[in-house]
């Protein structure tokens, strides 16, 4: 099968397909009794991620449930900074941990030489994936983007508002800039190397897209987001990007016109009419389902999942949530979801 017959990479090249082809944010996860099985076997959540064999199985659990589109490479966006040398773990329902950088020289401490040999493991995921997935099924990898990867790192994990980001930001603009700028050269160093393993689309989560006014928004979210397209479109030609400024509002219009960006992952707050008006016109649009509509399921996820397919079902589109799906989502409810998507005739 030649890649533009997949009907993934066709929507993000433009065309309007009916149904669109969907797929869904963290959709390998604890939501799926066969991934707790496999992360169990795996010892611990980064263990999985740093396992190639075993994360290319989780990769593939959902798409024999529910026949996605596409395929997103299992991993996390800070095993980044863990491959910097800032020792990232999970504690089971604290999310991750990490010794916080908060000043010039916590970032002195961290060591980019062999950061991509600490990925290999990661890398060889994404290779045993693009041999292991279905032929119409797109392969997509990803990182986080540098602020929100940043927030991360400066905070030792995830935070409310974001206080001592912004004050190293604010305060000491030197150290901020010098970490942002190792994260867009390591992260891009880091999509081009899976492109090479096999991804066949990028997408950037920016998370904390929204926490960052609008001055801050254009230096952090989109400079160093149009970094990472215009390497990514430069040195790998018909690789394309999906961008998820999540929380962005108005200033995604400036988003998607300024980093270049192919395709744009809209989060649940953000109104259909006005994507479709604005953004639908300049890039493919996906999303942006409640997440929690899928764990209440029945008639208002129906009705939620058909609004969505009727005003942006008409442009370039993907289906997608609006964030990741929660692990307290029945599976069935999943099913129900794939099949009224796979199902719609406009
Ligand atoms: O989408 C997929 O199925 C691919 C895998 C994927 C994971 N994380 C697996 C994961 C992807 C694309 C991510 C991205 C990610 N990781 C983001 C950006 C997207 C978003 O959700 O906003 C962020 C902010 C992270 C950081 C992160 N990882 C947090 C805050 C947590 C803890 C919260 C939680 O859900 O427990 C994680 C852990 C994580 N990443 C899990 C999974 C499946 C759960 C770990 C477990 O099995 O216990």
């Amino acid at each position: 099968m030649s890649q533009t017959a997949k009907p993934f990479l066709r929507a993000l090249a433009g065309e309007t397909l009916t149904p669109p082809p969907f797929w869904l944010m963290r959709q390998a996860g604890r939501y799926l009794p066969e991934y707790r099985a496999t992360r169990t076997e795996a010892g611990s959540f980064l263990e999985l991620c740093y396992n190639p064999k075993l994360a290319v199985e989780v990769t593939l659990q959902p798409l024999r449930r529910y026949g996605f589109d596409a395929a997103i490479l299992f991993s996390d966006i800070l095993v980044i900074p863990d491959a910097l040398g800032q020792k990232v773990s999970f504690r089971e329902g604290e999310g991750p941990v990490l010794p916080p950088i908060r000043s010039a020289r916590d970032l002195d401490g961290l060591d980019a030489s062999g950061f991509l040999d600490r990925l290999a493991p990661v890398l060889a995921t994404v290779k045993g994936l693009s041999s292991a997935i279905p032929a119409t099924t797109a392969l997509i990898g990803f990182a986080g983007a540098p602020w929100t990867v940043a927030t991360y790192m400066i905070e030792g994990g995830g935070s409310k508002d974001f206080s001592h980001a912004k004050r190293l930001m604010w305060g000491e603009p030197e150290t901020f800039a010098r970490l942002m700028a190792l994260l867009v050269q390591a992260t891009g160093d880091y999509l081009l190397a899976q492109i090479d393993a096999g991804a066949e689309v990028i997408q950037i989560f920016d998370t904390w897209a929204g926490a960052l006014p609008e001055a801050e928004f254009r230096r952090w979210v989109i400079a160093p987001t149009r970094a990472l397209v215009e390497r990514i479109h430069g040195e790998r030609p018909g690789v394309k990007v999906i961008g998820f400024p999540r929380g962005a509002g108005l200033l995604s219009l400036a988003y998607v016109e300024e980093t270049g960006v192919d395709g744009v992952s809209l989060d649940t707050g953000m109104p259909l009419d006005w994507a479709a008006a604005n953004l639908q016109t300049k890039c493919t649009v996906q999303g942006n389902l409640d997440p929690i509509l899928v764990v209440a399921g029945g008639e208002a996820m129906d009705a939620a999942i058909d609004n969505i397919l009727t005003k942006l079902g008409k442009g370039p589109f993907i289906f997608n949530l609006g964030h990741g799906i929660v692990p307290q989502t029945p599976p069935d409810h999943v099913a129900r979801l794939a099949e009224r998507v796979k199902g719609w005739r406009g």
